[in-house]
């Protein structure tokens, strides 16, 4: 069977008062869920060690973004050791607005997963096409760039920790979401782009963002290649993000 994940990006948005409120809400219900679904956090980097405090070990803890170095001089950077060191599992790599907004580059995507699986981390890497490339009849070409690029370094022993997720830009913060159909095509072909690259493409969890909320993840999870979501708005508030978390089917995946 392959993992089920649930995780919340909460994008620069939040407060101590967030997490004080939310984070104990949500371990408490995801404890009581029997789908098996793994749920992850990720918060701002500097409330880290505050979630995880709540939310310990319930429910896993990750960080948007690392630096490619690995240390030293390089002001304003987060290190995969320190996401290590302060209890995170996972880490968000080359999400679209990283790409768009920062200049990120497959290459430094390529680069940060090396640096999070080398640490220890489970690398979740972004991909997706833009409403421009997917009107141009582009976006299995870009994803396919994306998926090879961004994990063209990973070691045979290293995929048990790779997560794909597949978010179309134009679904992003829009409230449009792929249609199930497209979401499960696009899935489909980057299992199929993982098992041309060596790895075992049926265990590694394949999840879909954008725009997704409580009433549209059951028909999405309910995919065959979609193994859970990458929420983003909708991860703010307790009862939206639980039931998404609830939305997982008890015996999803092959
Ligand atoms: P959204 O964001 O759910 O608000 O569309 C998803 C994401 O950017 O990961």
């Amino acid at each position: 069977m392959r993992r089920k994940i649930v995780a919340g990006n909460w994008k620069m948005n939040g407060s101590a008062d967030l997490v004080a409120d939310l984070v104990p809400t949500v371990r408490k219900a995801v404890a009581g869920l029997d789908n098996g679904v793994e749920v992850v956090i990720v918060p701002p980097a500097l409330y880290v060690p505050q979630v995880r405090a709540e939310a310990d070990p319930v429910v896993a803890v990750g960080v948007q973004n690392l630096s490619g170095y690995e240390a030293g001089a390089y002001t304003g950077e987060i290190s995969a050791a320190m996401a290590v060191d302060s209890g995170c599992r996972y880490a968000l790599i080359g999400h679209s607005e990283r790409r768009r907004l920062f200049a990120e580059s497959d290459q430094i995507a390529a680069e940060k997963v090396m640096r999070a699986l080398e640490s220890g981390l489970s690398a979740i890497l972004c991909v997706g096409e833009t409403l421009e490339e997917r009107d141009q009849g582009r976006a299995e070409q870009v994803v396919e760039g994306q998926v090879c690029a961004g994990l063209s370094g990973v070691g045979p022993d290293q995929w048990d920790r790779v997560v794909v997720a597949y978010e179309p830009v134009w679904a992003i913060g829009t409230g449009k979401t792929a249609t199930t159909d497209d979401a499960q095509a696009m899935h489909a072909s980057i299992r199929r782009w993982l098992g041309e690259m060596g790895a075992p493409a049926q265990d590694v969890p394949l999840l879909y963002g954008g725009s997704v909320k409580a009433d549209n993840a059951a028909a999405l999870f309910a995919e065959p290649d979609v193994d859970g979501g990458l929420i983003g708005g909708a991860s703010l508030m307790a009862d939206e993000f639980l039931s998404i978390c609830r939305a997982m089917p008890v015996n999803a995946g092959n």
